[in-house]
């Protein structure tokens, strides 16, 4: 495992949450999910590109009968009146009358989730969850609940195992924090 001090394009980066630890607190979020859906057949919802690693390591773990799909929230600017536009792309199934759990990479400031959580009960599911991997409690300025969390973070810019930087470090195996 690569457990140096990193260079991504213009920033410095140190390593932070070992893949031992993330492993073992999407274990835990798994034993959860497993208890709490037992005798349902979720839908699990990756919102990508930052959850791809998080998704799977979890479905490795969940031993529920369950489906999985993923989406993306695109934001554009509307009309002058409507402001910014978000439309959620990829959800191609019927949620209707389905527990919905969503899965993030990371809860920043909430928006993502509000928004997402916004447009997916207009489709009439039975249940919204919402699973992250990471949680910043100091930067969350929402009072939705989150319902599955692996690792409270401080407030700091965070890398690697799904999460980016201008689009590089996602591949890495572990997370690291940027190095001030
Ligand atoms: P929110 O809408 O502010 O909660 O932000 C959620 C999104 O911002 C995540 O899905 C990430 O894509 C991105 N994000 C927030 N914090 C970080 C970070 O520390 N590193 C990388 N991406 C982040």
């Amino acid at each position: 495992m690569d457990m140096e001090i990193i260079t991504v394009k213009d920033k410095s980066f140190k390593p932070y949450i070992s893949e031992e630890d993330l492993q073992a607190s999407i274990k835990n979020v798994a034993i959860q999910i497993n208890a709490d859906y037992k005798g349902s057949e979720p839908l699990f919802l990756g919102v990508l590109n930052g959850s791809f690693m998080f998704f799977a390591d979890l479905l490795k773990s969940v031993d529920l009968e369950c489906k999985v799909s993923f989406v993306k929230l695109a934001s554009y600017e509307g009309t002058s009146t409507t402001g910014k536009v978000n439309e959620l792309i990829g959800l191609s199934e019927s949620i209707e009358g389905r527990d919905v759990i969503i899965v993030e990479d990371i809860v920043d400031t909430g928006n993502t989730l509000v928004k997402l959580h916004e447009i997916l009960s207009k489709g009439n599911p039975k249940s919204i969850k919402i699973a992250t991997l990471l949680y910043k409690p100091e930067a969350y300025k929402k009072d939705h609940p989150i319902d599955y969390v692996g690792l409270e973070i401080p407030n700091a810019f965070v890398l690697g195992y799904g999460l980016d930087y201008d689009g590089l470090g996602r591949n890495l195996s572990s997370i690291y924090v940027l190095n001030e």
